[in-house]
């Protein structure tokens, strides 16, 4: 059955927007199945940019139909401010045209308290998170103490569970951070306010992907963040507290397996991080600084929903191959093809050393890369901006070969590179 799945290969940011953009023309439903707003999608369309932290970007295609998956944590304020600047934009966005799964949770001020009281406790063991109470949201599902969507839809026991859940919160915000406690009453009518915004995008995700696709439908399955970052198949404790990985696709949309066609793993041409954990191919200085901007651009590698300059560095395909596995890729998506022109070389990260061993496989997964060193390939760079390339003719041949050397040692084929911003600045590889 006709499932795509955009995933990204890295530690997020990885440019999944773009990518999807361009396979939501074809889709007919696009869904988003994992994390909440911490993720930030940017797509830029003409003179518009549009930042999308919890909607699926596929829906500034008018023809498709937005949907949110289970698995998604919901901040209502986030939701319902997205839906106004998407509207605002010239798309029309109504509960026709996205629908949200009465089992996603909600994150509450309480989540995001506990999420800021966490990382201080943490001190310089923070693990660098986005803020946006994910991890508190997520561990209160996991306790099967959450609130979910469907609650929404009956105000009084939806103002029952908020008081519970506030009581709960009040009392670990006190006694285990000695943090301020919040306003229950405050924060129970603003979130009755939202349920009755938000009823009428309340529904069955599950039911709704799973006849579009027995019927034929096209759908595109958008992941947040990255596998890095994946609860269980990251670099943990490093992560996120959802599962990026195409599996969570399956889980967090309530599809059954083998619907899945396209595995579409999105990497950048080189490999950025934000918040803390290890990271072997990391560089500093002025390579950095190259690498990532200054700022002064949208494209520029500073977080989309925080702000924060990223950590980068060579791609690095011990992390690129153990992606491919997890995720059962078929093809890869490089970014950001553009951002390696002008450098004298490029430099690939193809093992690890570590006690005078070399690995071309991590033994034990990514959580303990901290012990290792990169192996780098050094490639020839090239000179030309990519900008105005559209075929893999018109690409200079060093880049070609760098194209060509990622797809050998990750031992997944490229299908698609972007050469700039704009939506139309991609080449599609045969
Ligand atoms: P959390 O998801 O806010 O709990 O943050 C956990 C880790 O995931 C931190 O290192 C964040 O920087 C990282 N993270 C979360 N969302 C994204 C994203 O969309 N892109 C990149 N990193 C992210």
């Amino acid at each position: 059955m006709p499932l795509d799945i955009v995933v990204g290969a890295q530690w997020g940011d990885e440019g999944k927007g773009r990518i999807v953009d361009l396979l939501s023309a074809q889709a007919d439903y696009v869904a988003r199945y994992n994390g909440g707003d911490n993720a930030g999608h940017t797509v830029t369309v003409g003179d518009q940019t549009f930042r999308l932290h919890l909607i699926p970007s596929g829906v500034i295609h008018p023809h498709t139909i937005g949907a949110i998956g289970n698995g998604v944590v919901i901040n209502p304020a986030t939701l319902l401010s997205e839906i106004e600047s998407v509207r605002a934009a010239g798309v029309p966005l109504d509960a026709n045209r996205l629908k949200i799964s009465y089992a996603a949770h909600l994150i509450t001020p309480g989540h995001r308290a506990l999420d800021a009281a966490q990382e201080a406790a943490r001190g310089g063991e923070a693990i660098g998170t986005t803020l946006r109470g994910i991890g508190p949201a997520y561990a209160d599902k996991v306790a099967r103490s959450g609130i979910r969507l469907g609650q929404m839809l009956d105000v009084g026991t939806f103002g029952e569970a908020l008081q519970v859940h506030l009581l709960s919160v009040n009392q670990r915000l006190q006694e285990l951070y000695t943090a301020e406690p919040l306003n229950a009453q405050a924060v129970i009518k603003e979130y009755l306010e939202y349920a009755r915004q938000m009823k009428n995008y309340i529904g069955d995700v599950s039911t709704l992907l799973s006849e579009a696709l027995k019927s034929g439908k096209r759908v595109l399955a958008e992941g947040a963040q990255g596998t890095l970052l994946d609860l269980d198949h990251g670099t943990y404790p490093f992560v996120t507290s959802s599962y990026p990985s195409a599996a969570g696709a399956l889980i967090g949309l309530g599809l059954g397996l083998g619907c899945e066609q396209r595995v579409v793993g999105v990497t950048k041409a080189f490999q950025t991080r934000v918040g803390a954990g290890p990271f072997p191919s990391e560089v500093f200085g002025s390579i950095a600084e190259r690498l990532r901007g200054t700022g002064e651009h949208p494209w520029d590698e500073f977080g989309t929903t925080t702000g924060r300059p990223r950590r980068v560095g060579w791609i690095d395909m011990v992390l690129l191959r153990y992606a491919g596995r997890i995720n059962g890729l078929t093809e890869l998506a490089i970014t950001k093809l553009d951002i390696l022109s002008g450098l004298e070389e490029v430099k690939i990260c193809v093992a690890y050393k570590a006690d005078g061993q070399t690995y071309q496989n991590l033994p034990l997964g990514p959580s303990d890369l901290g012990a290792f060193s990169p192996v780098y390939e050094t490639l020839p760079g090239w000179r030309e901006d990519l900008w105005e390339c559209r075929t893999w003719e018109s690409l200079p041949p060093a880049a070609r070969s760098y194209i060509l050397r990622v797809e050998e040692l990750s031992g997944v084929p490229v299908r698609l590179t972007s050469v700039g911003p704009e939506r139309e600045q991609i080449v599609e590889i045969a």
